[in-house]
């Protein structure tokens, strides 16, 4: 049984007993649920890598509730402390070198001598770090491959019984994953919802991409991720038939779904993962085997969801 615990004093009190156990409660941040577990803990850490069915040379990003927790666990060099002065807490995830005595299980690093940490800015996970007051490590809420969660219901779909407790949090405002920055040498890891034009606005510099084989990922991201049901298929200006089609901005009109009819790419990120599963429980209902999605620019946001469009479009493992 997963319990469902409401965002009340009792609620976090709950949470903060469970976790303290080595359970596993999954909790709303502002940009997917995260499935949690006390980082200082192999036995939660290993139950987080089974709940998801994870690989295990896959590290876990570690949740923080402010700077200083997060000195306990990582050394900031200065060149981070621009982008943590404006951008903390929020979704930016920094990897950053690991303390020899942080004390965080082998287990979420993949024996990296570096830390993926971030401090989120949802409310409810801001609260339930405090009332914890540990490094949470938490991977989004999902089985491994699948769709990320934006609602406690998304949670409970897919994680139901196999793990201890949701702490509701209404739908995520961010809906796409953070953005990670590694900052010896300097790149972006995975595009996400702090936009890399800011990052680059505040660094003063532009960071390599490319777009290509050659980009660097962070490391376990598998080129399938994101999968629904049926198959998606990019780019696409118009509905073949027997196909579901979400559209966006100019390609619109007589869509089944609308990532954005103002074609903004910060709402297309608020509402990608949900749709896709909508879009995915009506090509069931109608016996369609294809989602097809409009262009999607790479500005702001845009980057990010072209990158979990283009994973949910690929082969399948
Ligand atoms: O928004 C988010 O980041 C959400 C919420 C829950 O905070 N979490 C999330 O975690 O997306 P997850 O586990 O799905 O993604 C973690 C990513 C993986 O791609 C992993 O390879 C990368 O972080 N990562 C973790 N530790 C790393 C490290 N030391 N160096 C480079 N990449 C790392
Ligand atoms: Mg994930």
């Amino acid at each position: 049984m997963t319990d469902l615990l409401s965002a009340t004093p009792e609620g976090y009190t709950e949470a903060a007993r469970l976790l303290g156990r080595g359970e596993l409660v999954a909790f709303a941040t502002e940009t997917v649920y995260g499935l949690g577990g006390d980082a200082r803990n192999s036995e939660a850490v290993a139950a987080i890598y089974t709940a998801k069915g994870r690989p295990k040379f896959n590290p876990l990003i570690v949740h923080v509730h402010s700077v200083e927790m997060a000195e306990r666990y990582v050394t900031i060099p200065e060149a981070a402390r621009p982008l943590i002065a404006r951008y903390w807490p929020g979704p930016l995830t920094l990897v950053l070198p690991l303390r020899p005595d942080a004390g965080i299980s082998d287990l979420v690093t993949a024996e990296l001598d570096t830390l993926a940490i971030r401090m989120p800015a949802h409310p409810v996970a801001r609260k339930l770090l405090q009332e914890y007051d540990g490094p949470l490590a938490a991977p989004s809420a999902n089985p491994s491959g699948r769709i990320s969660p934006t609602t406690a219901a998304h949670v409970m779909d897919g994680l139901s019984g196999r793990i201890a407790a949701v702490l509701e949090g209404g739908a995520c405002g961010v809906g796409v994953e953070s953005t990670i920055l590694s900052l010896d040498p300097l790149a972006l890891l995975r595009p996400g919802g702090l936009a890399l034009e800011e990052i680059e606005a505040t660094l003063g510099r532009a960071l390599p991409t490319g777009g290509n084989a050659d980009k660097p990922n962070a490391p376990g991201q598998l080129k399938s991720h994101y999968a629904p049901g049926a198959a998606v298929r990019l780019n696409a200006t118009d509905r073949q038939s027997g196909e579901i089609w979400i559209g966006f901005g100019s390609h619109c009109a007589g869509a089944d779904f609308n990532l954005s009819e103002a074609g903004d790419t910060t709402e297309a990120a608020t509402r990608l993962f949900g749709l896709l599963r909508e879009a995915d429980a009506l090509a069931q209902q109608k016996g369609a085997s294809c989602i097809a999605v409009a262009p999607v620019p790479d500005t702001g946001l845009g980057l990010a969801v072209n990158d979990r469009l283009d994973r949910a479009a690929a082969p399948r493992p």
